[in-house]
C-alpha cells in the first residue's frame, strides 16, 4: 500500500493498551489520559483487523507497543495468535516484566527486543520513571542477551535528566552485544516537552566523539537510526533525530491505537476510528485507504519544531500513552 507520495506502508505498530507500569517524565502527563475500557479492541479485534492490515494490505511488519505491551491483560494470548500471521511480529517494552514471557516470545519467533532504559543508574532510573525496577530491567536485558536475543535500548535523552550517563552506556556496548539508540525528546500532550530539554542529536555525538573513536554504520534504509560503533565494541550505538532532522522521507509506519484507530502518523492530529465501524459489521478497508491516503508528507503537517509555535501546536496530538510509542 502506498501513500501519496509514493511512500510504501508495510510496518503498522499497534497499541495493546495505554496503560504502563512505570510512569516516564518524558511519557506520563500529570493528568492521566486513559481510554475507556470498553473502547479497547479485544484480543479477537486485534487479531481480526491486523489480519486485514497483513492479508489485504501487505503489511510486513507489526510491532506491539503501549503503554506497556506486555502489562495488558492476556498479553501473551495477542502475541500467540499474532505470530500466526505471516508477518514479523516485533515489541517494544519496559522491560519489566519481560522474564514472564521469554519463552512465549521465542515461540512466537521473535528475534529482536526493542527495551527501554533511560539510565543505568537505580536512583536516576527511579526519578525519571517513579518506580523502582531498575535492577528487574537490568537483568531481564542480559537474560535476553544469554537468551540470544538481538536487544535495541532505547534512551531518551533528557538535559539535565540523563545527558550525563552517554558515555557510560557507549561504555556498556563494550562488552555488551546490545545497540543503545540515543532518542531526541519530542513533544506530545501533558509531556512537559521544552527546546531547553532537547539534547540534539549532533550534540549527543559531540559528546560521545570527545571520549570514544566511532565509526558510521550502514543504516537500513527505513530506519529512523543513524548507527554507529567504537571499533571494538562488541555493541553499536545509534541516534534518532527525530526533533532536529525529521526522517519522514521514508517513513513506512501506520499506528493503531488501544481503541483501534488508525494513525497515519506520529504526530497527526486526526485519527480514523476503525473499531466502531468495525463493530457494526462494516468493512474497513476503505477507511483503511483513506487514511493512507491523507498521509502528510511530515510530522503530520505541523510546523518545525523550531518554529516558535511548535510546542503548542504539538500539544494537541494526544498523549503518548494513548498515541502508542
Ligand atoms: N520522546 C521520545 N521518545 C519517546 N518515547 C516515549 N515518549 C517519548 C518522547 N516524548 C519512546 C520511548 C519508548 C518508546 C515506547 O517511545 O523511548 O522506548
Ligand atoms: Fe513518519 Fe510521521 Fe514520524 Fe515523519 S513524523 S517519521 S511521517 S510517523
Amino acid at each position: 500500500m502506498k501513500d501519496s507520495f509514493g511512500r510504501t506502508q508495510d510496518y503498522l505498530r499497534i497499541s495493546l493498551t495505554d496503560r504502563c507500569n512505570l510512569q516516564c517524565s518524558y511519557c506520563m502527563p500529570d493528568i492521566p489520559c486513559f481510554l475507556p475500557n470498553e473502547n479497547l479492541l479485544s484480543e479477537e479485534e486485534i487479531f481480526e483487523m491486523a489480519k486485514i492490515f497483513v492479508m489485504d494490505f501487505g503489511i510486513r511488519k507489526i510491532r506491539l507497543t503501549g503503554g506497556e505491551p506486555l502489562a495488558r491483560k492476556n498479553a501473551g494470548e495477542i502475541i500467540e495468535a499474532l505470530s500466526r500471521l505471516p508477518v514479523e511480529l516485533a515489541i517494544t517494552t519496559n522491560g519489566v516484566l519481560l522474564d514472564r514471557f521469554f519463552p512465549l516470545l521465542k515461540k512466537a519467533g521473535l528475534t529482536s527486543l526493542n527495551i527501554s532504559l533511560d539510565s543505568l543508574m537505580p536512583d536516576n532510573f527511579q526519578v525519571i520513571t517513579k518506580q523502582d525496577s531498575f535492577y528487574q530491567v537490568f537483568e531481564n536485558i542480559n537474560r535476553a542477551l544469554s537468551l540470544g536475543f538481538h536487544v535495541k535500548v532505547n534512551t531518551v535523552v533528557q538535559r539535565g535528566m540523563n545527558e550525563h550517563e552517554l558515555l557510560d552506556f557507549v561504555a556498556w556496548t563494550r562488552h555488551s552485544p546490545i545497540h543503545v539508540r540515543f532518542i531526541e525528546f519530542m513533544p506530545f500532550d501533558g509531556n512537559r516537552w521544552q527546546w531547553g530539554k532537547v539534547v540534539s542529536y549532533r550534540e549527543m555525538l559531540e559528546k560521545v566523539t570527545t571520549f570514544f573513536p566511532v565509526e558510521k554504520l550502514d543504516d537500513d534504509r527505513n530506519s529512523t537510526a543513524k548507527s554507529y560503533r567504537v571499533p571494538g565494541h562488541a555493541g553499536t550505538f545509534s541516534v534518532i533525530s527525530s526533533v532536529t532532522a525529521a526522517f519522514c522521507d521514508t517513513c513506512n509506519r501506520l499506528r493503531m491505537t488501544a481503541d483501534g484507530k488508525l494513525r497515519n502518523c506520529l504526530f497527526s492530529q486526526k485519527e480514523t476510528d476503525l473499531l466502531t465501524p468495525f463493530r457494526n459489521g462494516a468493512d474497513i478497508r476503505p477507511l483503511v485507504r483513506h487514511s493512507v491516503s491523507q498521509k502528510q508528507a511530515e510530522r503530520g503537517g505541523l510546523p518545525g519544531f523550531d518554529h516558535e509555535e511548535a510546542p503548542e501546536a504539538y500539544a494537541h496530538g494526544g498523549c503518548m500513552t494513548a498515541i502508542g510509542g
